[in-house]
């Protein structure tokens, strides 16, 4: 499903999530370059098997004159790669799906404490010169490549961002994956799509447009 123009987008990660995206949205006819740090060791997914061209290569050369840049890396990760790379990534739109994580001996996680800040609010911080949008955070990966695939236009993805340029763009690259971009607010109003928040994924974790604008507006459903 293509919207709007085609964009220069580089995502950053080659796992799940990356991989979702970057087959979405080059199928949408964007300039999609995958930045990684083992180029060659990219696979996609085996419920990801459609004749598509990805484009792996260096972070360096996915970021460089890309227009948005998407953090499909851990969350963790997050802080460093601003510190190596925010200045690079100046006047770009930067969309930000990594989840607060921490991840324990015997596979145990738990979600960090952010003192109160929702993950967008701290991405935003470390990237000053940059428009930061939250967003495919609440959604599966695998979900997010099979039902944008089969379903286009039947579920709702969220997101958040603090000016219209990143809002648009986010919005339309949401489009593009085949989901309905619901509005959520600020980055400070985005909790509902970060772990723990009323749109992150419980036993369905997917949603029909109206049925997320009723829980952001009512909760979530509970007897
Ligand atoms: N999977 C989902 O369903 C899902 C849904 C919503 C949000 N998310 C979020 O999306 C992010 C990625 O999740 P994922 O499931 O796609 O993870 P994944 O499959 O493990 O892939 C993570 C990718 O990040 C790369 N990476 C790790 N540390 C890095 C660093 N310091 N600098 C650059 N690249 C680094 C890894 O590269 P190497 O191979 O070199 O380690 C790998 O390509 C996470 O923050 C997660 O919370 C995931």
């Amino acid at each position: 499903m293509t919207s709007g123009h085609p964009r220069r987008i580089a995502i950053i990660g080659a796992g799940l999530i990356g991989s979702a995206l970057a087959g979405h949205l080059i199928l949408a006819d964007n300039r999609v370059i995958i930045g990684a740090r083992r180029p060659e060791a990219f696979t996609p997914p085996d419920y990801q098997q459609e004749d598509i061209d990805y484009q792996v290569r260096t972070i360096e050369e996915a970021i460089d004159q890309a227009e948005v840049a998407i953090l499909a890396i851990p969350n963790a990760a997050v802080a460093s790669f601003a510190d190596r790379y925010r200045d690079r990534l100046a006047g770009a739109v930067i969309i930000d799906p990594s989840n607060p994580f921490l991840w324990h001996d015997g596979g145990v996680m738990t979600i960090k404490d952010l003192g109160g800040k929702t993950s967008g609010t701290v991405t935003a911080e470390l990237f000053p010169k940059s428009s930061v949008a939250r967003a495919f955070s609440h959604q599966l990966a695998e979900t997010l490549w099979l039902r944008g695939r089969r379903e286009p236009g039947k579920n709702a993805i969220g997101y958040a961002a603090d000016d219209n340029r990143a809002a648009a763009i986010t919005a339309d690259i949401i489009t593009q994956t085949g989901f309905v971009p619901i509005p959520v607010g600020t980055l400070a109003q985005s909790a509902p799509i970060d772990p723990g928040g009323a749109l992150f994924p419980g036993l369905l974790g997917i949603f029909t447009p109206q049925g997320m604008r009723t829980t952001l507006e009512n909760g979530p459903f509970t007897l």
